[in-house]
């Protein structure tokens, strides 16, 4: 096992329910001086509701996991600051489509100043974007809006230069510093979109640009940087590291600093999508859904479009694994994400802006939080619509749109989805075009327990019946039963439960695994004779993106404990996802918790999972 040499993740730039003023759906808070136990959402992450289930009261609750005494919330005028709340994305989880964390507006009768307001209208309206960015088009998405009974458009940011927006809060504030601070260079700190627009605005405006980026970006990366004339500084290993090394250098050498979304000018800049958009809407807009990371996007395009047309809904888009924004609405205040989803690594920020939540909680409408598969699925979409790929943060706001059309029942109205950015990471086109028919429910996974004689694989063949068997997965085993992993082709979920129905009535025990990321991402492909191995614990790894992190891991437990179980693959991911079985016997558990806690690295015990049970033991 020892000999394993696990490549180092490809790193990629940091990155899943309707403001109705009618009727605000909002959830509770918890008690603000209570510590919230998270111990069972750790251990086993989920969604709080399923599809299937609409009824809007049952939110998980929030569990708050505590307060970080060292990154204190900007000083209040009057009150001492509270140390800011550390959460949990799990502690906020609603239905896909549903529009959840509808901020309260009641402590702000006045909706923001008059004068505030203008000059964010004025900021954007007299911008200089265009000098770098192009007025992108809005696109009618021919086949979406057919599948869903509405007029979807698609506002296609990923045909800007640098195949995102990001360039034009990056000009927009760049363009407006005073030539002198223009000479001696800018600084910013990004793995991705940021920094070419940075890049671009610098080669645009003839001052030199820093960019520093983790020392494990992929090459690929750093190279389309360096290409527009940017100087590429590798340091550290984590994005955090190579901002705190921006921000220092900027301090010492007089560099402006270039935030990717909490400045009033890369708000503005970033505004300029949403004035775009009214100009070029033919009709009346029911809602614009945007993706949300830090919240520049959407703060901009609500500063521009709640002033001009307040009718229209803004409404961000957040993967159900990094919903910032989602809980800093919930709980009224800037949360900070104990852990965030790394697949849509655009919009993976643990924290959204301070300007930018000021503005949003003003003005967006709440916040729809869709899945990795539902991302996927619009991946998939946009491919059969424009022939074109997004990246995943680039497809969030579609798949946003389409969950809450159909989640509401929408039909006859317009609305917009910013397709945000088309810098996709190679690699993960592999696990998009695993998940794409699951996230488009075109597609699910199935296991089911067949009597190890002959004469049962016919039978089973004979029950899935006319459904498109699109995987497959059987090995004779030692016992009497035998267990099939397989996916299935479907056109409505009715022909699921038929399935299902179908199976059951043969006494055939079938389980539906399609939401279960631990047979999407291991199980399936491991799976192939059970095995009961004596002690095994097994857990999912969330391996750092640094050189050397499996033998760190390995130097941790092995040869204390024998390694049992291994499964990586590559999915362009921000961390390793990792599955280890370990067997360590029950005494020696929590030697095994204290070496982890040393280690560092997350991870989630999966030993109890009745999946794995029923597919590998
Ligand atoms: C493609 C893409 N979409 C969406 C976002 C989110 O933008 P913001 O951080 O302004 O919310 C980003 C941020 O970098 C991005 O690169």
């Amino acid at each position: 096992m020892d000999s394993v040499r696990l490549p180092t993740a490809p790193s990629s730039l940091r990155t899943q329910m309707l403001g109705q003023p009618v009727h605000h759906h909002h959830i509770p808070l918890p008690p603000r001086n209570r510590h919230y136990d998270d111990r069972n959402l750790r251990s086993k992450p989920f969604i709080g509701i399923t599809r299937s289930s609409r009824s809007r009261n049952h939110v998980s609750p929030v569990a708050v996991i505590s307060r970080d005494e060292t990154s204190m919330a900007p000083p209040l005028p009057t009150a001492s600051p509270l140390p800011r709340l550390i959460v949990s994305p799990n502690s906020l989880q609603y239905p896909a489509g549903y529009l959840g964390a509808v901020p309260e507006r009641t402590s702000d009768p006045e909706n923001g100043s008059i004068a505030e307001a203008m000059e964010y209208l004025t900021n954007i309206l007299s911008t200089k974007v265009y000098d770098i960015a192009i007025e992108s088009p809005l696109q009618l998405a021919v086949k979406l809006s057919e599948r869903l009974g509405v007029r979807m458009f698609l506002k296609r940011e990923d045909l800007q230069p640098v195949f995102s927006f990001k360039l034009r809060g990056a000009y927009n504030m760049m363009v407006k510093l005073p030539a002198e601070q223009l000479a001696k260079g800018v600084i910013c700190s990004s793995a991705g979109n940021h920094a070419q627009g940075v890049a671009l605005s610098a080669r645009k405006l003839g001052c030199t640009a820093v960019i520093v980026m983790p020392k494990t970006t992929p090459e690929i990366k750093w190279q389309a940087v360096k290409k527009l004339g940017g100087t590429v500084v590798l340091v550290g290993d984590s994005y955090d590291e190579a901002q705190a090394y921006a921000k220092k250098r900027a301090e010492e050498e007089g560099l402006t600093f270039i935030p990717p979304f909490d400045h009033p000018d890369v708000i503005a800049g970033q505004g300029t999508v949403g004035m775009e958009i009214t100009r070029q809407a033919k009709g009346p807009i029911h809602a614009i859904f945007v993706p949300v990371g830090g919240g520049g996007l959407i703060a901009g395009i609500a500063a521009y479009v709640k002033r001009v047309s307040p009718e229209v809904k803004i409404i961000g888009v957040e993967p159900a694994d990094a919903n910032a924004m989602a809980l800093s609405l919930h709980h009224g205040e800037r949360v900070i994400l104990d852990r965030v989803g790394g697949f849509a690594d655009g919009v993976a920020v643990k924290e959204v802006g301070e300007e930018t939540f000021r503005i949003c909680r003003r003005l967006m409408d709440g916040v729809v939080l869709v899945t990795r598969d539902a991302i996927c699925g619009s991946m998939k979409d946009m491919h059969e619509e424009k022939r074109s790929i997004l990246e995943p943060a680039g497809a969030l706001a579609i798949a946003g749109a389409e969950a809450y059309c159909k989640y509401y029942g929408l039909k006859d109205v317009n609305v917009v989805a910013i397709a945000s950015g088309a810098n996709m990471d190679f690699d993960k086109l592999r696990i998009v075009t695993e998940l794409a028919n699951v996230g488009r429910q075109q597609e699910a996974i199935f296991a089911t327990c067949l009597p190890e004689k002959a004469g049962s694989f016919k039978q089973f063949c004979e029950l899935v019946g006319p459904m498109n068997i699109t995987e497959f997965k059987y090995r004779c085993g030692s016992e009497k039963e035998a267990v099939v992993l397989y996916s299935v082709g479907m056109h409505t979920g009715g022909e699921l439960k038929e399935l299902q129905k179908r199976m059951e009535s043969s006494q055939l025990k079938t389980l539906n695994l399609t939401t279960s990321d631990l047979v999407k991402d291991h199980l399936r492909y491991l799976m192939g004779g059970r095995t009961s191995v004596e002690d095994e614990i097994l857990c999912r790894f969330t391996f750092p993106e640094r050189p050397g992190a499996l033998m760190n891991f390995l130097d941790s437990f092995s040869p204390r404990w024998n390694i049992s179980l291994f499964h990586y693959r590559a999915q362009g991911e921000t961390g390793a996802n990792v599955l280890v079985g370990i067997q360590v016997p029950e005494l020696e558990m929590e030697e095994f918790r204290n070496r982890a806690q040393v280690l560092g690295y997350e991870y989630f015990m999966e030993s109890e999972d009745n999946i794995f049970k029923l597919l590998m033991r």
